[in-house]
C-alpha cells in the first residue's frame, strides 16, 4: 500500500485531518469523478439518455458491490443508505404475535426502533442476546436462546459506537444450523475490512457506501441470499420491483431490485461503484490491517493521556476508537477539534441505548482513521486534544 499516492487521491486530506470515516470517509478522485461526470452528462444530453449510454457502467457498478461481499449481482439492491436497506429486509419478515427477534446488546438505535414498531404492530418479542466477558454477543447465550418461537436473528457487526466486533460469522453458523432467518448490519463493516457473506452465512447483509467505504453520502446497498429471494415479497412494491401484467396481477423481478424504486441517483450509483472498484484495488485485507493498526496506536496514545477513558470492548477492535474526558464534555472536545481542522464525531447514548445503558455510558468521542490516514495525523490528533484539556 503506497499511503502517499492514496493520499494524493484524496483531495479532503489537504484540507483536514479527517478522524471521522465512522461517519463518512473522504472520497477519493475516481469516486468524485464518477459522480461528476455523470451529472455532467445528464447535464448535456438529458438523464434518461445517459442512462441508456451509461448503462453498461450502471450494471458494472452492481458487479462491484457483489464482488466486495462475495455475492452475486443479482443479489444486491442499491438504495438511499444503510437504515433504508435494512428496513426492506426487516419490514418484509412475516413476524406474528409471540415471534421472538434475538438481537445484540450493541444494536443500532434505528434497528431497535424498527423492532419496537413491529412489536406494537404484530406483538412480535425483542430478546437481547447477552454479551460475554470480552462486551461480545455470546454466540453461546445465543445457541441457548433458540426455539422455535425464533424467528429472526437480527445484529450489528460492529456497532456504531466502538470498536467491538460482534461475532458475526459464528452467529451465522448458529442461524444456518437452525434454519433461522440471519440478517446481518454491516454498516460499519464495509469498506474497513475483508466481507463474504458466504462466510459470515447471513440471508441479509444492509451497508451504507460513505463510511469507511469512502463512496457518496445517500447510497447503501441490501443484500439478500438468492435462495430467500424466491420466498421473498418486499413491503413495498413499484413498477420498477414488480411489472403490473393483468388488472388485478404483478409479477416481481427475479432478482434483489425488487427492493429498488423506479426512480434514483444513478450518479450516486456509479459512485458507490467506483468506491468498490477502488476499496478492491487497494485490496480489503490490507485496508483491514492498516486502518485495525492505526485504530490500535489511536487508543495506546489516548490510554496515555491523562483524564482520558477509552470505552471500546471485545478481544479485536477494528478502527473506531471511543472516549471519554474526565473534565470535558464530548461535544466541547468536538467543536474545539473542528476549530483546527480536525473532524471527529460524538455518539450519543441514545445511538445504542441498551449498551449505553449497562455500561453506564456518558456521550463518547468517536475517533476513526482509516487506512489513508497518516501516523502524523494521529500525532496532530493527539497533541491537538492535549491542548484542548488543558491536560
Ligand atoms: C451500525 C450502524 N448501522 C446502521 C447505520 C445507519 O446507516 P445509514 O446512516 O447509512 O442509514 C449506522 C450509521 O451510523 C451505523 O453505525
Amino acid at each position: 500500500m503506497n499511503i502517499n499516492e492514496l493520499r494524493a487521491d484524496t483531495p479532503g486530506v489537504a484540507h483536514c485531518v479527517h478522524l471521522n470515516n465512522a461517519g463518512a470517509g473522504l472520497m477519493p478522485q475516481p469516486v468524485i469523478d464518477a459522480l461528476k461526470d455523470h451529472i455532467d452528462l445528464e447535464a448535456r444530453i438529458g438523464g434518461y439518455e445517459a442512462k441508456e449510454q451509461e448503462n453498461d457502467r450502471i450494471e458494472a457498478a452492481y458487479a462491484s458491490v457483489a464482488r466486495l461481499i462475495g455475492a452475486d449481482k443479482s443479489e444486491i439492491a442499491f438504495v438511499e443508505n444503510a437504515t433504508v436497506a435494512w428496513q426492506h429486509a426487516f419490514f418484509s419478515q412475516d413476524l406474528k404475535e409471540g415471534d421472538r427477534i434475538l438481537t445484540a446488546e450493541a444494536e443500532y438505535a434505528a434497528n431497535y426502533i424498527a423492532y419496537l414498531q413491529m412489536q406494537k404492530r404484530t406483538g412480535c418479542v425483542i430478546d437481547v442476546i447477552p454479551s460475554d466477558g470480552s462486551g461480545a454477543t455470546d454466540a453461546r447465550a445465543l445457541e441457548k436462546m433458540i426455539d422455535t418461537t425464533v424467528k429472526l436473528i437480527a445484529i450489528t457487526w460492529i456497532p456504531t459506537n466502538g470498536g467491538l466486533m460482534n461475532p458475526a460469522a459464528e452467529i451465522g453458523r448458529i442461524a444456518k444450523a437452525h434454519g433461522i432467518p440471519y440478517l446481518l448490519d454491516a454498516c460499519q463493516a464495509v469498506g474497513q475490512m475483508p466481507v463474504d457473506v458466504g462466510e459470515l452465512g447471513c440471508d441479509y447483509l444492509a451497508a451504507t457506501a460513505r463510511k469507511f467505504l469512502r463512496g457518496p453520502r445517500g447510497t447503501g446497498f441490501l443484500y439478500v441470499r438468492a435462495g430467500i429471494l424466491e420466498r421473498l415479497e418486499p413491503y413495498m412494491l413499484d413498477m420498477f420491483g414488480a411489472e403490473w401484467t393483468a388488472p388485478d396481477a404483478y409479477e416481481m423481478r427475479p432478482d434483489a431490485r425488487r427492493f429498488e424504486t423506479w426512480e434514483s441517483s444513478l450518479a450516486l450509483h456509479l459512485g458507490m461503484g467506483a468506491a468498490a472498484d477502488y476499496a478492491l484495488d487497494v485490496g480489503l485485507e490490507a485496508i483491514q490491517e492498516r486502518a485495525f493498526r492505526l485504530g490500535a496506536a489511536l487508543r495506546d496514545g489516548l490510554s496515555q493521556s491523562p483524564g482520558i477513558s477509552v470505552h471500546d470492548v471485545g478481544a479485536e477492535k477494528c478502527a473506531i476508537v471511543t472516549f471519554s474526558h474526565d473534565r470535558v464534555d464530548a461535544d466541547s472536545i468536538e467543536s474545539a477539534l473542528r476549530d483546527k481542522n480536525i473532524n471527529v464525531s460524538v455518539s450519543g447514548p441514545s445511538s445504542t441505548l441498551l449498551d449505553a445503558n449497562a455500561r453506564g455510558l456518558p456521550d463518547l468521542v468517536r475517533v476513526s482513521p482509516h487506512y489513508y490516514t497518516s501516523e502524523a495525523e494521529l500525532e496532530t490528533f493527539l497533541g491537538a486534544l492535549r491542548g484542548v484539556t488543558g491536560d
